[in-house]
């Protein structure tokens, strides 16, 4: 079957949510992605964040097929090492407590609201959730109804109470969390809405306000996550302390997970039969996952700073480029034209690139060499500059 009708089948069978470039990826390596005719791409968009160390890297391989070979699933009425592994390693490296697998962002972010919910009603009977306005917390019900963009919210009511959407500012913060919130839920890098650095004062300030009102502090970083931003997770950049932390995308490498990290007080809010999942910390996605955790090191965010700072630069001197922002490998910035028809531009000339609202948007795998990014950057400025 050659490409052409690959889509033509998809387009049949595959439900229509998704706006997708007429390109049929086959294989890669590392940054380089190839198309079922064998044209190359440069990428720097990982899969939306997820294959941090780019495509087919040999020691995630070895850690997946390892455990392919031994099992590939069995429940969570039965223990498995890979999901133990996990565990002890995500809170080693952060100080967290407890960690619940599921297998995506929108689910990691439904259990945080489960455990700050079921928190709050054992403290004062508090269930309301502050989030911010422009975030994005994932497409299941409650997760959209977390998510501050009326445009998410056309078609699916009604949604679940308890959300209030504050501005990002202190005052609005303070304003939305009156006595019956439980939680302040944010990303401290916006990444959906178009890479929106949250200034440190104002997340310092949350924090703050979290401890002053007793509500607890939730940090969605499955965007930020894993390394992204040149840290661990990018609220410790902020030197704040949440109680939740979740993470999806760049954890498993490219295998479904979604990880909800309880910390303090809050980690053993959940009893048995509370939450669940068939298939949260399958032992292959863990065992993965441990491979690449186990791999973000120092040396690793030393270098992602590095190279975001080479990317970030690079940008600037782009005439047509304006409002670089970012941290590490995450990136944003605008041009004249809109940021669709950048990404178009890019593709034709074998480069991948994400947008997020009006801006384009990079997250490229963290091991992308210095001369991968002159490469991108080369492709950038033809498009925009011309
Ligand atoms: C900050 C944030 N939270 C949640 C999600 C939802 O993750 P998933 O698509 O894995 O459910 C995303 C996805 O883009 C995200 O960026």
């Amino acid at each position: 079957m050659d490409g052409k009708q690959i889509i033509e089948e998809d387009k049949l069978y595959v439900a229509g949510t998704y706006a997708r470039f007429p390109v049929v990826f086959r294989d890669g390596k590392g940054c380089r992605l190839y198309d079922c005719d064998g044209r190359e791409y440069l990428d720097c968009g990982s899969g939306i964040g997820v294959n941090v160390f780019g495509v087919n890297d040999g020691k995630w391989k070895e850690a997946v097929t390892e455990q392919l070979g031994m099992l590939q699933h069995t429940s969570n009425l039965y223990y498995t090492r890979p999901q133990a592994d996990l565990a002890k390693l995500l809170c080693t490296r952060t100080g967290a407590k407890k960690v619940f697998f599921g297998n995506s962002g929108a689910e990691a972010n439904e259990c945080a609201i489960k455990a700050a919910r079921k928190y709050g009603e054992e403290h004062g009977g508090r269930y309301k959730i502050v989030t911010l306005k422009n975030s994005f917390h994932g497409r299941t019900i409650a997760t959209l109804a977390a998510t501050g963009q009326e445009a998410f919210h056309r078609h699916f009511g009604p949604f679940p109470e308890g959300f209030v959407y504050a501005e990002p500012t202190t005052e609005s913060v303070a304003a939305c969390a009156a006595d019956d919130a439980c939680a302040v839920m944010i990303e401290v890098i916006q990444g959906e809405s178009g890479v929106n650095v949250l200034p440190e004062s104002f997340v310092k300030d949350v924090e703050r306000l979290c401890r002053e009102r007793g509500m607890l502090l939730i940090c969605d970083e499955v965007q930020t996550g894993n390394g992204r931003t040149g840290h661990l997770y990018s609220y410790m950049a902020y030197g704040v302390r949440p109680d939740i932390v979740t993470t999806a995308k760049g954890l498993g490498g490219g295998l479904p997970i979604g990880a909800c990290m309880l910390f303090g007080d809050c980690a053993d809010v959940f009893g048995r039969g509370d939450h669940g999942s068939t298939f949260g910390g399958n032992p292959v996605s863990c065992a993965g996952a441990c491979s690449i955790l186990g791999r973000i090191d120092d040396k690793l965010l030393a270098d992602v700073r590095e190279k975001g700072r080479r990317f970030a630069d690079g940008l600037k001197k782009i005439a047509g480029v304006t409002e670089v922002s970012g941290m590490g490998l995450m990136i944003g910035f605008r041009t004249a034209k809109p940021a669709a028809e950048t990404a178009s531009e890019c593709i034709k000339r074998g480069l991948l690139v994400l947008t997020a609202h009006s801006r384009v948007r990079l997250l490229p795998p963290l091991t992308i060499s210095n001369e991968e990014i002159d490469t991108a950057l080369g492709i950038l400025r033809e498009v925009i500059d011309g």
